[in-house]
């Protein structure tokens, strides 16, 4: 019999079982030397909390609210390119635990499964992450695609004009889907069940992309296609124009300096997210959690400041809160859950936060999110 899953690490070893080498490389690889994933990691592991003892806190609960919505736990799922390689039909899968859990669900521009596969799989509204690319006229059908859906926010991700590179992808030929070679076909084997719900799914490239972009039908011409959108001439006015085009609730995503999280807010950003793409862009760069004091201290009075990059915890979450977040979004904490065990391990790895941050927020002598603050950590 399997031993319990008491922590998000149980869940990221089933993981590594379940799921083919060359996704799992993708998933955990950082940028370059990978130092600033690493720093995520790192800095929240330093960070000390303020024990407190007698307070009375019983009653207490982890509701709160994102972006004006009411959540169970002030975590959202990030935006996640394919998730439907991690897991067949994984995107479906993680939307429907996430609303179901009663937490925003963000679909990645790279997804698997399009926009409307996930529309027609869950009743509630989830959220869309957009890039910033060189075809406008496909940036308008996505946006248009994303309000048909009924989408309740755009999530505006900055951070990747260009792609920071990821050298196990490189070395994997990593590819959606994989390409059919010998070797490739040996280590799939390798993984039945994930092989198993490949088969049983019809859904095995970008569906955000292949077909919704003229000339885009296979791997060949969809690697072109990726390879001549980056645009390293994005600017604010970009932002603005898609501020207007999209006209509903906008994130922006990747932002590590408090210059550019005030030029957010003037371009409209409804909520920034302190970000360092979980250190798959800029290595070198500092962690997410020790720039966000500065940035929440610049704009947190004008908009939501949330955070993401090296969430593994409930406590994790407390102390991103305590150093100015409203909220977090989790990437491979739930990719973790996703690959190891579906829609059951996306939901168990929000349980286990949401169990870590109330048992946490008790000991530490407070009964809602809203009274966590800088007290709460042991600064002395
Ligand atoms: C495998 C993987 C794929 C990602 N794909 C996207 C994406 O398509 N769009 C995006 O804005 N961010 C993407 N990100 C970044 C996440 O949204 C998020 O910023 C990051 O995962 C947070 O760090 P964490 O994984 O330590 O929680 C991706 C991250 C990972 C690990």
């Amino acid at each position: 019999m399997m031993p319990p899953i008491t922590c998000i690490e149980d869940l990221h070893r089933l993981y590594r079982k379940r799921v083919p080498r060359m996704f799992v490389d993708y998933c955990e690889s950082g940028s370059w030397t990978e130092s600033t994933l690493r720093r995520n990691l790192e800095d929240f592991a330093r960070i000390q909390l303020h024990q407190r003892v007698a307070m009375g806190v019983g009653g207490g609960t982890t509701t709160t609210t994102m972006l004006g919505e009411k959540v169970s736990l002030p975590v959202a799922l990030a935006p996640v390119g394919l998730l439907g390689m991690q897991h067949a039909d994984g995107e479906m899968l993680a939307a429907q635990a996430a609303l179901d859990f009663g937490v925003p669900f963000t679909l990645s521009t790279m997804s698997v499964c399009s926009i409307e596969d996930v529309a027609a799989h869950v009743q509630r509204p989830f959220w869309f992450q957009l890039y910033v690319l060189r075809d406008h006229a496909f940036i308008e059908r996505l946006i248009d695609r994303a309000k048909a859906a009924g989408c309740s926010a755009l999530v505006l991700t900055l951070d990747l004009q260009v792609m920071g590179q990821r050298h196990r992808d490189i070395k994997n030929g990593l590819s959606v889907p994989p390409k059919p070679t010998l070797r490739n076909l040996i280590k799939l084997a390798a993984h039945p069940r994930w092989c198993w719900g490949m088969a049983r799914t019809r859904r095995h490239r970008f569906g955000n992309i292949v077909g919704h972009v003229e000339g885009v039908s296979d791997m060949s011409s969809l690697a072109a296609w990726t390879a001549e959108q980056f645009d390293r001439g994005l600017n604010w006015n970009d932002v603005e124009w898609i501020k207007r085009r999209w006209g509903g609730k906008l994130v922006m995503k990747g932002v590590l300096d408090p210059d550019d999280a005030r030029r957010a807010v003037d371009c409209g950003a409804d909520a920034v997210v302190v970000s360092n793409h979980g250190g798959r862009q800029l290595d070198g760069a500092p962690s997410s959690i020790s720039v966000l004091p500065e940035i929440a201290q610049r704009i947190g009075r004008e908009c939501e400041v949330w955070l993401d990059g090296g969430v593994r915890s409930g406590q994790d979450v407390l102390k991103a809160i305590a150093l100015g977040a409203r909220g977090v979004m989790s990437g491979r904490a739930f990719v973790y859950g996703l690959g190891a065990l579906g829609a059951a391990g996306v939901s168990t790895a929000l349980e286990l936060i949401r169990r870590e941050l109330d048992l946490t927020m008790v000991l530490c002598g407070v009964r809602s999110v809203e009274e966590i603050g800088r007290r709460l950590l042991h600064e002395r």
